[in-house]
């Protein structure tokens, strides 16, 4: 089966054409210089630049893909959770795209996309995760660990109370003027040796699979007030690593005893955090010690991609799933 699949829920415009869980083509238009002077994502520019380049970004998929119209099987796009005037482009492309083609059409949930990502063969020896598994989905909206018994069987087990992992690496990166997006400059600062300023971690010794990332950036804050001046590129370096150590030893912690307490083998990791270099370091460590078999995919699939939206809509419509034209996007939409 080979579907389309459409992407806009933040600020990435996105579409791939996948055959089963093989990618053809996979196109992001990313619109970080659009909202990098504002240090955060402006919702009705993100709609605006969407609209100007939802079709070309369809068009190159097709192209890239070696695919027309007539020979696809579906049409999918994401259909929430996400920044409602962003979700509705994508959402009408796909649709209109559906009605005049006489495609099947399904709408589709971004965090199943996340969940799903890595069950995408990208290289014929990439090993893939059998269900069941236990990820971690962290992301620059959500954070939470899922027990993903099957595409269409996934239970969340717990969330962040307050700020998402991604959310708090984009507020500490602009509290420090490391600009925006957070998690990618972090991540190359925290990778370098020396010292590290040691911020804590809540709900560390609560057996539950809560986080909550809101006094960790708080902490960050008061340690720069309490510097005299700005803080010098020693010192910055330093608070970076302290507070990437602090978000990545939690997060792992949390998947991992979930997948002990469930007695799930696998762990997988999802979600735009679980592209940075320290997360993958120490989940592969700590799940050695404790015999999990851990999957890491590839970085493009981690943050925001068409292609997982593409797979996840393809196991819904090969499931008989279709969406009415009637739908509309969610702004929330609890898997
Ligand atoms: O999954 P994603 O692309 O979009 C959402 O669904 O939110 O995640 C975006 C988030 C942003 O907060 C970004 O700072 C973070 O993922 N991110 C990273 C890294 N790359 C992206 N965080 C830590 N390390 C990275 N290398
Ligand atoms: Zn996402």
């Amino acid at each position: 089966m080979i579907v389309l699949g459409i992407e806009s829920s933040c600020d990435e415009t996105a579409a791939s054409v996948v055959d089963g869980n093989r990618v053809l083509s996979d196109v992001v238009s990313s619109q970080v210089d659009v909202h990098k002077i504002y240090g955060g994502v402006v919702p009705e520019l993100a709609s605006r630049n969407h609209i100007v380049s939802v079709a070309p970004v369809i068009e190159t998929a097709l192209k890239e893909a070696n695919t027309s119209l007539s020979d696809l099987d579906g049409i999918v796009a994401t259909s929430g959770p996400g920044l409602l005037g962003s979700l509705v482009i994508g959402l009408q492309a796909a649709k209109t795209l559906s009605y005049a083609t006489q495609l099947p059409f399904v709408g589709v949930n971004h965090l199943r996309g996340h969940l799903l990502a890595a069950r995408i063969q990208d290289e014929t020896d990439t090993p893939i995760p059998e269900f069941p598994y236990m990820a971690l989905l962290a992301s620059g909206g959500h954070t939470g660990v899922y027990h993903v018994r099957d595409w269409n069987d996934i239970e969340c087990l717990g969330e962040t109370r307050d700020d998402a992992a991604g959310e708090a690496f984009d507020k500490v990166a602009k509290l420090l003027g490391l600009g925006y997006p957070g998690g990618p400059v972090i991540d190359r600062m925290a990778a370098t040796e020396g010292d590290e300023i040691s911020f804590p971690q809540a709900l560390r010794q609560k057996k539950s699979y809560e986080f909550s990332f809101s006094g960790v950036k708080t902490a960050v804050a008061q340690h720069v007030h309490a510097i005299d001046g700005a803080p010098g590129e020693s010192e910055m370096f330093a608070i970076v690593r302290g507070f990437q150590k602090s978000v990545v030893e939690i997060l792992v912690r949390k998947v991992v005893l979930a997948a002990r307490q469930k007695q799930v083998s696998r762990v997988v990791l999802a979600g735009g955090v679980a592209a940075n270099s320290g997360l993958r370091a120490h989940a592969a460590e700590i799940c050695t010690q404790n015999d999990l078999t851990l999957f890491a995919p590839p970085r493009k699939r981690c943050t925001d991609n068409a292609s997982m939206i593409a797979y996840a809509g393809l196991l819904s419509l090969q499931a008989g799933e279709r969406s009415g034209f009637d739908i509309s996007p969610k702004a929330n939409w609890p898997l």
